[in-house]
């Protein structure tokens, strides 16, 4: 597969030009990678008024992932906006209600894009209320959610796989929303490796009308590479309004590292990424059976993340951390109860395995979580973003109302939402994640 993109920028550099233009590195090696970093000078094209070699590019995307693929180099954050946006604005345009019902366990930029836009959310909850990371949601649990909508929401928005590693039946989904006439949206940021698996587990195969992924989180991208793809089904309309909608949220100097990475990645996934991946899949199912067999509890079923909740093990997730760590194993996240490993073929199975099979096992450790019941809703999204508000230490917060979503990133999965009450439950989630400060309405 071509690279349309790094084959010009090769052709830039080579041709030694005198850069009168940004970035005012002018190409020098402060760093090292400068020479790459060049902006929309003549034939460099333009990420949101794509028709040159950026439109080539993200075509091969587009035949790779089966979809009508656009690159972000601002992330799935980006990408999340953007859907999001466009979901409301064919809602406007259909008549359709601007309401989305989000599984609870949502991104903070899903978040953020509430504020933005000023859409409703009704919240999905699992029906088996796991932890705030985590949302069941099935087609008959959100078939009777529907039921019991006083207004239909014109899109439903799930996050699959979650942050530690659970993928949601998209395929069953996508045939109730189908039968309503509801878009399904996908915020599939740990995913984009989903499709090349045998079968394909990738949201827009198995029925979404639109998703996102980070290409940066499971395939060899630069940070902030990212894709929003629509599917083939959707209105053309929709896909020419995409560039547009993007450009609402994003910078007016998109990385050209990024979209040289993109642009690399393609003829990489093109050339026996499929069968690296099968086979490296299979190791890995391999392992995670040796780690059973040793004891250990594993949580999900995504194939390339390996979850261990710590504390069956023995470990609170801070202390199993600090083991790995002392390894020189770094781990994606861990919490008090879990440590996430992220895997791509380009780890090495083999010392994984010896550090976490050399880990005595220790005694149960018998805590859990605090539940965290529904909280109460007060305010929207954005008029809780918007208003006055102060920092107070979560201790003092009992009875306010939240204003901004307080959480860092890793998860960056929000305990509260903005405009949600703190109840003496949320002060003791807050207190057991480690959040001791927080924005409060005044
Ligand atoms: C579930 C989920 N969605 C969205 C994002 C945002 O992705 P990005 O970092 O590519 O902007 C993240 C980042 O961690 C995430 O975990």
């Amino acid at each position: 597969m071509k690279t349309p993109i790094r084959d010009f920028i090769n052709e830039y550099i080579e041709s030694a030009p005198l850069r009168l233009h940004m970035p005012g590195h002018k190409g020098n090696a402060y760093f090292g990678f400068e020479k790459f970093d060049v902006t929309e000078v003549d034939g460099a094209d333009d990420l949101y008024g794509a028709d040159g070699i950026i439109a080539e590019s993200e075509n091969n995307a587009s035949q790779l992932f089966g979809a009508r693929t656009f690159y972000s180099t601002e992330g799935c954050s980006l990408a999340i906006k953007t859907m999001l946006f466009l979901a409301i604005k064919h809602a406007k345009e259909t008549g359709l209600a601007p309401i989305i019902a989000a599984g609870r366990n949502a991104h903070k930029s899903f978040i953020s894009a509430a504020a933005l836009i000023g859409f409703d959310v009704n919240w999905i909850y699992s029906p088996t209320e796991e932890n705030y990371l985590t949302c069941k949601i099935t087609a008959k649990s959100l078939s009777e959610f529907l039921d019991n909508q006083k207004n239909t929401p014109c899109a439903v928005y799930l996050t699959s796989p979650d942050y530690l590693g659970n993928v949601t039946d998209v395929k069953e989904i996508a045939k109730v929303l189908k039968a309503r006439n509801i878009l399904l949206l996908v915020d599939n940021a740990h995913g984009a490796y989903l499709k090349f698996l045998q079968p394909s587990l990738h949201p827009i195969d198995l029925g979404a009308d639109m998703c996102c992924d980070s290409a940066h989180k499971t395939l060899p991208c630069l940070t902030g590479g990212a894709y929003l793809h629509l599917s083939k089904n959707l209105p053309e309309n929709l896909a020419r309004q995409v560039k547009d909608a993007m450009a609402l949220f994003g910078s007016t100097s998109p990385s050209y590292l990024i979209l040289q990475s993109l642009d690399i990645l393609n003829a990489y996934l093109a050339d026996g990424y499929k069968e690296k991946l099968l086979g490296y899949v299979n190791q890995v199912n391999a392992l995670k059976n040796e780690l059973l067999g040793a004891g250990y509890v594993l949580v999900g079923n995504e194939p390339l993340k390996i979850t261990v909740n710590t504390k069956s093990y023995g470990y609170t997730g801070q202390e199993f951390n600090q083991v790995l760590k002392n390894k020189g194993l770094v781990c994606e996240f861990y919490d008090p109860d879990y440590t996430v490993l992220m895997l791509t073929p380009d780890v090495n199975l083999e010392r994984l395995k010896n550090a976490l099979l050399s880990i005595p096992k220790k005694e149960k450790i018998k805590t859990f979580p605090p539940k965290l019941n529904r909280p109460i809703k007060v305010t929207d999204i954005r008029q809780a973003t918007l208003s006055e508000c102060e920092k107070i230490s979560v201790k003092e917060a009992k009875g306010k109302i939240l204003a901004s979503a307080s959480v860092s990133c890793p998860p960056a999965v929000p305990i509260l939402v903005c405009g949600e009450k703190i109840d003496d439950d949320a002060i003791r989630c807050f207190h057991y994640y480690g959040i001791e400060e927080i924005f409060v309405t005044k």
